[in-house]
């Protein structure tokens, strides 16, 4: 008798395929990224993320509770810095009273149980654009990972839970992790954008935060996207040197590394779904080329199918509606 099995069987009915789905998507595998601005009453579009927008700390404050109402549990926060603060040294990074500090405080007051992750990287405060201390055209590592440390700490002390430094420095995780213990930060996780790619999906970031680097590219910190064996090189050297979640950067290019990660290493893996993979469906969306919904869905399972057990993604919002 032919045939024994029939697969499609288990696809009969909605109930039977909601019985044996593999991967489920719910908010809490989500983290929002929110830019912040200087200012009062301000919430702008960002010109190449339709939907998407910048806001000064009052309506931060209430974008936050409506996160939080929503079944959301974290916020990535990234900050746009006036060009008058920017230098080549990364000064406001370390401001007590700066933005970002500021901008932790007002989301720890509106939902004090929301999981607050800091962007660390020098990019926003840069003059030059870049995410590291500039010396003749270069890129200095050692000077950047210190600041970086101090700038963990800082944000430490404002109150976050979590720093996420997104600038590729070899050891910086360790800088950073030295300096949390040192002054008693035993408790304030690392998110290492371990395997970050030098990738032309971050346009529409540098749009929102109007970091885009003023001389050549981030190709001698941020990785190749040819390479494979060399996101588990700096994964694997994360984690020895204190990192507690790893991230892949972009999302749905890079889904093979995702899976290599997941199966070579135990730490949670985070998936950064980037501001270009956003703009590309809204664009499509928009012009009645793709169904926005069912697309997204598709794309943010595949990234936790993949072996992702957070996502960072502009889509966090619109995936809640339509799973709630
Ligand atoms: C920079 C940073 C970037 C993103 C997050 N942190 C851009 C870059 O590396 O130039 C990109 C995020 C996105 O595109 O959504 N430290």
């Amino acid at each position: 008798m032919y045939p024994l099995r029939r697969n499609r069987r288990l696809r009969t009915t909605a109930a039977i395929r909601s019985l044996v789905q593999e991967t489920v998507v719910t908010p809490s595998d989500f983290i929002v990224p929110l830019f912040v601005v200087e200012g009062k009453g301000v919430k702008e579009e960002i010109a190449s993320m339709p939907d998407y927008y910048r806001y000064s700390l009052d309506l931060l404050a209430k974008e936050v509770k409506e996160l939080w109402n929503m079944g959301l549990k974290s916020v990535l926060l990234f900050v746009k810095v006036p060009d008058d603060l920017k230098d080549n040294k990364g000064t406001e990074a370390l401001n007590s009273d700066g933005l970002m500090q500021r901008a932790i405080k007002t989301v720890k007051d509106a939902a004090p149980d929301m999981y607050v992750m800091t962007d660390v990287a020098l990019d926003p405060y840069s003059s030059y654009g870049h995410d590291g201390i500039v010396e003749n055209g270069k890129i200095l590592n050692d000077a950047t990972s210190e600041v970086l440390a101090q700038m963990s700490v800082s944000q430490a002390q404002a109150g976050a839970d979590m720093v996420a430094p997104s600038d590729m420095m070899d050891g910086r995780i360790l800088y950073i992790r030295e300096a949390l213990e040192e002054n008693g930060f035993t408790d304030t996780g690392i998110m290492s954008y371990s395997a970050k790619y030098a990738s032309a999906f971050y346009g529409p970031f540098r749009d929102a935060l109007d970091s885009a680097p003023g001389f050549g590219d981030k190709k001698t910190y941020q990785m190749d996207p040819a390479n494979r064996s060399e996101a588990i090189k700096e994964s694997l050297m994360d984690i020895d040197e204190g990192a507690d979640i790893l991230m892949v950067k972009p999302g749905l290019c890079y889904l093979d590394i995702v899976r290599d990660l997941h199966n070579e290493v135990e730490l949670p893996i985070a998936v950064y779904q980037v501001s270009g993979e956003y703009a590309m469906l809204k664009a499509a969306a928009d012009q009645g080329w793709l169904d926005h919904d069912a697309v997204m869905m598709e794309q943010v399972t595949a990234i936790k199918r993949a072996g992702a057990s957070l996502i960072a993604s502009y889509f966090a919002k619109d995936v809640v509606k339509v799973i709630s």
